[in-house]
């Protein structure tokens, strides 16, 4: 993506973050977050992306979230693969994926540019200069068309507002035999420590496989090793 246009982004967002503001300011039950959520919706940026990172970062973690195995789970096969995190955030993700497609190039997606620097600044010594930081806008990913092989979303589904328009754009992007993988946390997850929202924000199984066929995707298949999320990959419909 070129500079003028992440420019032009965060202008945007800058104005659309504070219309949203303007608007209504309730307290957010979701820890490190601005206190500013609409309509039972997340808001849009964390308080401090930098605390957020420990959080996701903290070894913790791996033990639920289970990042080896998702990746594994993905069946990267070229390692020239072009793939798009979607909310890479610290990209505790994006750097395993990419270092499935060594050849291929990862956009780590993110609105905030904290994560995008964070990013920029790690993907040497995690030895996957394949990473691209990539700074979209709230409503749309600004991705190639058919370009990408695999879409990943992990824990950014909730953010997204407009979703099905915005799956559309995801759908837009994909290669004529890509795949799209989101995973969600479950509304009913105890998940430990802070990195999931107050179950009033999560998106039910049901309601996200809807919104995604609305969007012109078919379910292939379906993960379940993950206690506290569920995990669909899915394709473009006929
Ligand atoms: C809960 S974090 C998940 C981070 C990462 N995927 C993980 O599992 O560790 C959600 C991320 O989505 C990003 N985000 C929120 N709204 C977004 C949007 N509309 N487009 C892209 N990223 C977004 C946030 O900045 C944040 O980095």
């Amino acid at each position: 993506m070129t500079y003028p246009v992440r420019m032009r982004g965060r202008r945007e967002q800058g104005r659309r973050f504070a219309r949203g503001a303007g608007l209504s300011l309730i307290v957010c039950a979701f820890t490190g977050f601005v206190a500013c959520a609409t309509n039972n919706q997340l808001p849009r940026h964390y308080d401090d992306p930098d605390h957020m990172i420990e959080v996701f970062e903290t070894p913790e973690r791996d033990a639920w979230a289970k990042p080896d195995q998702v990746v594994r789970a993905l069946m990267i096969e070229n390692d020239s693969a072009v793939v798009a995190d979607i909310g890479a955030g610290s990209g505790y993700f994006t750097r395993r994926i990419a270092l499935e497609a060594p050849a291929g190039k990862v956009y780590a997606v993110d609105v905030d540019d904290k994560f995008r620097t964070y990013i920029e600044r790690n993907r040497e010594s995690w030895g996957t200069p394949n990473i691209e930081p990539h700074l979209a806008f709230y409503d749309d990913p600004a991705l190639p068309e058919h370009a990408i092989d695999l879409i990943f979303m992990s824990n950014t589904y909730a953010f997204l507002r407009n979703r099905v328009p915005y799956l559309t754009k995801l759908r837009e992007a994909l290669a004529p035999q890509g795949r799209l993988a989101v995973i969600n946390f479950k509304p009913d997850a105890q998940v430990p420590g802070d990195a999931a929202p107050d179950p009033s924000y999560r998106v039910p199984r049901d309601t996200a496989l809807r919104e995604l066929t609305e969007a012109g995707f078919v379910l292939e298949r379906e993960e379940t090793f993950l206690e506290h999320q569920y995990f669909l990959i899915l394709r473009v419909g006929p």
